[in-house]
């Protein structure tokens, strides 16, 4: 399949899991006529998840204005099947999934990482860093916005994990889309976080109230990690 230059992010290798093979991927920006793939690909893999508070199932309106003037699409094809696909979207007026932190100023200017699907054959290939890297560079060039925000599930550790690559911070710990509890995810793409002092508190993936009290009392969600065999965040003040 030719990609036209325009919309070519990157080319590489993954390995399958499934027969352990490597096979050369095309990472290119999707279009409107990419939407049965993009619809296919996506109930696969919400029919097949484990745990179906993970990820959110959009409208496939919503789905359309992804592609449309709304969002940008970075995919990810073998051969030509859509292997995986990561969206950014910008915040307009009544978006009913407009996070509490991108008020009325902010419409149009927040980069909302939004959705990120990978077929469960090509994990474990940090796709979804790789979809995000080439999207922010994309979506940078086009239509340069000052804020980024994402919402995550605190239970979602590589989405957790890719988050705090692309230098975002947890800001809020809330229930979100019929009180599923989320992170607000947020990153100032001007000015880079610096830490006010070197102390880093554990608090474990299910504690949501030491999660919470942390966040009121100014500290950030920084880094992944394990304390005492339990999975969780680490918090610190920052400037
Ligand atoms: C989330 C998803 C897109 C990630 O796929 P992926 O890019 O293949 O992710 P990987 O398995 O390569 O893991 C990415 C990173 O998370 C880390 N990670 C994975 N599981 C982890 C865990 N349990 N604890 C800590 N880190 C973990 C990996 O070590 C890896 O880190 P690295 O890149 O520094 O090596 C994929 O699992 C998926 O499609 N899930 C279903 C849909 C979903 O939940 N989407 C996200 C919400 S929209």
């Amino acid at each position: 399949m030719t990609v036209p230059e325009e919309q070519l992010l990157v080319t590489g290798r993954i390995r399958s899991r499934v027969n352990k093979q490597w096979y050369p991927y095309t990472m290119r920006v999707l279009k409107e006529s990419d939407l049965p793939s993009v619809l296919e690909l996506y109930d696969f893999v919400v029919e097949n998840i484990e745990d179906s508070d993970m990820l959110w199932r959009y409208a496939n309106e919503t789905v359309v204005d992804f592609l449309g003037q709304d969002g940008i699409v970075a995919g990810v094809f073998v051969d030509r099947t859509l292997v995986g696909f990561r969206v950014m979207y910008f915040h307009h007026e009544g978006d009913p999934n407009n996070p509490l932190l991108c008020n009325r100023s902010s419409y149009g200017k927040t980069a909302h990482l939004a959705l990120c699907v990978v077929h469960p054959e090509f994990r474990g290939n940090s796709l979804q860093k790789h979809m995000g890297v080439h999207l922010l560079r994309v979506a940078q060039a086009s239509r340069p916005f000052p804020t980024m925000c994402s919402i995550v599930s605190p239970h979602n550790y590589p989405s957790i994990s890719d988050k705090f690559s692309l230098n975002m911070v947890v800001v809020k710990l809330m229930p979100k889309f019929r009180r599923i509890w989320r992170y607000i995810f947020y990153r100032d793409m001007d000015t880079p976080i610096t830490a006010v002092d070197k102390k880093l508190i554990f608090a474990a993936s299910y504690d949501y109230p030491r999660q919470i009290e942390l966040l009121e009392q100014g500290y950030y969600g920084v880094q992944l990690g394990t304390s005492s065999g339990e999975t969780g965040l680490f918090f610190r003040k920052l400037r």
